[in-house]
């Protein structure tokens, strides 16, 4: 599996711009997992970037990653904290923690004014965004989410089309994803560590691609239902199924501020290859989206806007646009390096991802008690 995603993000490596080598940005990275492995690769394609820490919570393990990867002069941590205490000269750090320990490290770095890149989801739960949020409000640091297809052509075309009004008022939005068999290992399965399965992992950038394209609205209530048959039957999850106690199946029905609704699934396995397209109904026109694997967010297929011109009806079909350029993951470091040294803005900004990890939530709290929740915000 990940020799496959990862191959997506290797594109082109170098842009036709010129950096200022002469400042190099002093970087760490805190969590030094499969992910890292991504940002190291784009951190390295980068000019002016020197790694200069890395933390890890397994002895020894930051150590091996950086000689696997041919960095030298790393300063190494057992943790976030002693990194984040020792290292006062850093510019900016990635946060490649399993989900339970985003919250943490991102706080911890707000508190010291460091900028932060961290990996998606935002958190496991509301309540963790939030007080990342407000520790980031109190901070002169931002925080940048990890959505690397936020710098694809076929994701911004989205947008655009959305943007451009020819779709009219949007009121109906079907989106999700999944895999028919794909539910990962490592700290993805487990509560302790991944705290939420498929629903963060990539529910998440499902929520992100619609949400993003329409202009975040706030979500008010959400009606959820999540499910686990598949990662914890040996049957579909051999010897992970033991270990397995997080959501591999979610669904739900949100409405958005606006008078949207937003109908929303996502699996990591399921007995269908797809849960269906995404669809975003607006009274001028229609987009449908063709699903994909969903393994990092990314749109399967053409396009099709369905409108009427001159009182005909039309499919107006849309094809996959080529990223230019460098690849997707060599984009976000650089937009995050890029917003370091104008002071932010965010290039992903946690004001919006609030949202997204509110449904997100919300269908956690809904699935709890098995009925519609209202969705509460701390102001
Ligand atoms: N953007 C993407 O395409 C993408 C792809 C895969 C994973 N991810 C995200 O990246 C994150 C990490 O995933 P992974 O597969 O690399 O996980 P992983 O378990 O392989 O690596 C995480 C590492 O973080 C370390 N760690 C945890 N807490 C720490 C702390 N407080 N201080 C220092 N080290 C700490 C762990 O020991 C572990 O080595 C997840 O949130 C996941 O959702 C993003």
């Amino acid at each position: 599996m990940s020799d496959a995603v990862l191959s997506q993000f290797k594109q082109a490596t170098t842009e036709e711009k010129v950096y200022d080598t002469d400042h190099k940005f002093k970087i760490a990275i805190i969590g030094t997992g499969w992910i890292a492995e991504s940002h190291i690769q784009s951190y390295k394609n980068q000019p002016d970037v020197e790694i200069v820490a890395a933390a890890d919570l397994i002895p020894g393990k930051a150590e091996k990653f950086m000689e696997r990867f041919g960095v030298k002069g790393v300063r190494f941590y057992p943790s976030h904290k002693e990194l984040i205490d020792n290292e006062p000269d850093l510019d900016g750090i990635s946060i490649c923690t399993y989900n339970t320990q985003h919250a943490a490290p991102a706080i911890y770095a707000m508190e010291h004014n460091i900028p932060v890149l961290l990996e998606k989801p935002f958190t496991v739960t509301l309540e963790e965004a939030e007080a990342v949020c407000a520790a980031e409000k109190a901070s002169t640091a931002f925080i940048s989410v990890g959505f690397q297809p936020r710098f694809d052509a076929n994701m911004q075309m989205i947008k655009k089309i959305v943007d451009s009004g020819v779709l009219g008022k949007i009121y109906y939005i079907q989106t999700g994803g999944g895999r028919r068999r794909g539910i990962p290992g490592s700290t993805f399965i487990e509560k302790s560590t991944g705290g939420i399965g498929a629903l963060g992992d990539i529910g998440c950038y499902s929520l992100d691609m619609v949400l993003n394209a329409i202009g975040y609205p706030k979500p008010l209530t959400v009606s959820g239902y999540v499910s686990d048959f598949f990662g914890k039957n040996p049957k579909y999850n051999g010897a992970d199924a033991a270990r397995f106690s997080v959501d591999d199946f979610a669904a739900a029905f949100v409405r958005l501020e606006g008078d949207i609704i937003l109908d929303f699934r996502i699996a990591w396995a399921m007995h269908v290859n797809t849960p269906g397209d995404t669809i975003i109904f607006g009274t001028e026109g229609a987009l449908r989206i063709p699903s994909t694997d969903c393994w990092n967010g990314s749109v399967g297929g053409a396009m099709t806007l369905y409108h009427d011109i001159a009182g005909q009806r039309f499919d107006t079909v849309i094809p996959i646009l080529e990223n230019k350029g460098a690849g997707l993951f060599d984009k976000k470091i650089r937009s995050f390096l890029d917003a370091i040294k104008t002071g932010g803005p965010a290039p992903v900004p946690t004001s919006q991802i609030l949202y997204n990890q509110a449904i997100i939530d919300g269908i956690n709290k809904s699935a709890a008690c098995g009925r519609e929740v209202e969705i509460k915000f701390a102001d």
